[in-house]
């Protein structure tokens, strides 16, 4: 199969079960599979035998059974990005508007954020729930935000474990595969994907994003699943807050429809989305007009409140969220000249968050929920010297030091505005499935 695939030859869905079932034996050594890896990096997948992967990924565990759950359960997946807290806002929307959601999420890793680790910066919110836990708790409000169990997409875990240790992550088959093939055992009726484009996520550039949002639009037709893909950038951080208590706070304050504009335009497309694949004859004003009212009127955020209950932490903390433990010190970042913010690199602002201690370089790194940045100052946005541009939460004076050095250095300015305005947070394409 390795040298098959050296050599440009296609693999299938009955190489992969072998090699799944030869590496739980231990027949076949991580380096074997390491070098594969490394040669689809370079050979790539083309689409039937990246469908063939998932198939495989997805039976090499079990898949969440949710029939038990009445209506259109939804499902949401973005490919990472920093300061990306949509879930946390679009998740209790649709539950309030009527769609039972169960999101698995992920942890942070690198410069990208969490989703697990931005819900649990609320003391004692579990999210290591059983399938029964999760099927029950969907059933009794509609909402449930959990890690994936070990059961669920196996495969998916030793070959991003081997991928992030070999310099693989970035082969597009292998992303769509590894996406998809957890989407589609998390068992949602509907799901949305959010495909991050720029430097804070996994596609550089839109070719690339397109590509990805293709392949994952032919999986989800081959394997019977109604999916929609979107494209939004993530050339600079999403809202004003990077690091997970401040995420959470400004998720909640979102959900007071008080948030930034760019999180909630994210939020309100993709909920959209789903809604109208649940409810295919409404015109979208009408279900976006909708979503905003619960947001003014406490439904999304009541639906947050029973999730964090539910869930094991305190309620209290979601209606009163300056109650939430912050950092020791707060900084605050200026400049020294006028001028317009040019750029305001994502990857960037999240290895600045990172090394404050928000996110992990590797995954048995321990996160700090209260450190960050905040900031005040976007892309397009003007600036005047002596102003501040972001505030730093960090666990030391010293490491707020540090990074204000190193975010200094990552505001550019020029002398007009970059007509950013001009382009949409979210590319108007729909990529779907059926
Ligand atoms: N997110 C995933 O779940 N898998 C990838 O490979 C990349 C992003």
């Amino acid at each position: 199969m390795l040298l098959r695939k050296r050599d440009g030859g296609l693999l299938n869905e009955k190489d992969w079960l072998e090699l799944f079932s030869g590496f739980e034996s231990g027949e076949v050594p991580d380096y074997q599979l390491a070098a594969l890896l490394m040669a689809i990096y370079f050979r790539g997948l083309n689409l039937e035998e990246t469908i063939d992967l998932t198939r495989a990924m997805v039976k090499s565990g079990d898949v969440l059974d949710l029939t038990a759950v009445p209506g259109f359960k939804v499902d949401k997946h973005s490919t990472g990005g920093v300061g990306d807290k949509t879930t946390l806002v679009l998740a209790p929307l649709l539950a309030a508007y009527g769609l039972p959601v169960v999101k698995l999420a992920g942890r942070a890793l690198g410069h990208t954020g969490g989703t697990l680790d931005k819900l649990q910066s609320i003391p004692g919110v579990r999210v290591d729930l059983s399938e029964e836990e999760i099927v029950e708790q969907a059933k009794a409000i509609g909402l449930v935000v959990a890690g994936q169990s070990e059961r669920l997409v196996p495969a998916d875990r030793k070959l991003y474990a081997l991928r992030d240790v070999t310099g693989t992550v970035e082969s597009l088959p292998l992303i769509a595969a590894s996406v998809m093939s957890k989407k589609v055992a998390g068992g949602a009726d509907g799901i949305v994907i959010d495909v991050k484009m720029g430097s804070g996520g996994f596609c550089p550039t839109l070719e690339t994003a397109e590509k990805l949002a293709e392949f994952m639009v032919a999986i989800g037709k081959e394997l019977d699943r109604k999916l929609v893909v979107r494209i939004s950038r993530m050339e600079q951080p999403l809202g004003q807050a990077v690091g997970n208590t401040l995420e959470m706070a400004e998720a909640i304050r979102t959900l007071q429809n008080e948030g930034p504009d760019d999180l909630k335009q994210l939020v309100l497309t993709l909920a959209g989305d789903l809604c109208l694949m649940a409810e295919p004859e409404k015109p979208r004003e009408q279900v976006t007009a909708e979503l905003e009212e619960l947001l003014r009127n406490g439904s999304a955020l009541q639906k947050l409140e029973e999730l964090v209950a539910y869930q094991g932490g305190d309620p209290e903390m979601v209606r009163n969220p300056e109650k939430l433990p912050r950092a020791k010190v707060k900084l605050a970042v200026t400049l020294m000249e006028d001028g317009w913010l040019q750029h305001l690199d994502a990857a960037a602002v999240g290895r600045v968050a990172m090394r404050l201690g928000a996110g992990r370089k590797v995954k048995e790194d321990v996160i700090d929920p209260t450190v960050g940045v905040i900031l005040w100052r976007k892309a397009g946005d003007e600036i005047h010297r002596g102003e501040p541009v972001a505030t730093i939460h960090a666990a030391s004076l010293e490491q707020a030091m540090q990074a204000k050095q190193e975010l200094e250095q990552l505001f550019r300015l020029g002398p007009r505005p970059i007509g950013q305005e001009k382009t949409p947070l979210v590319d108007e394409r729909i990529w779907r499935s059926f």
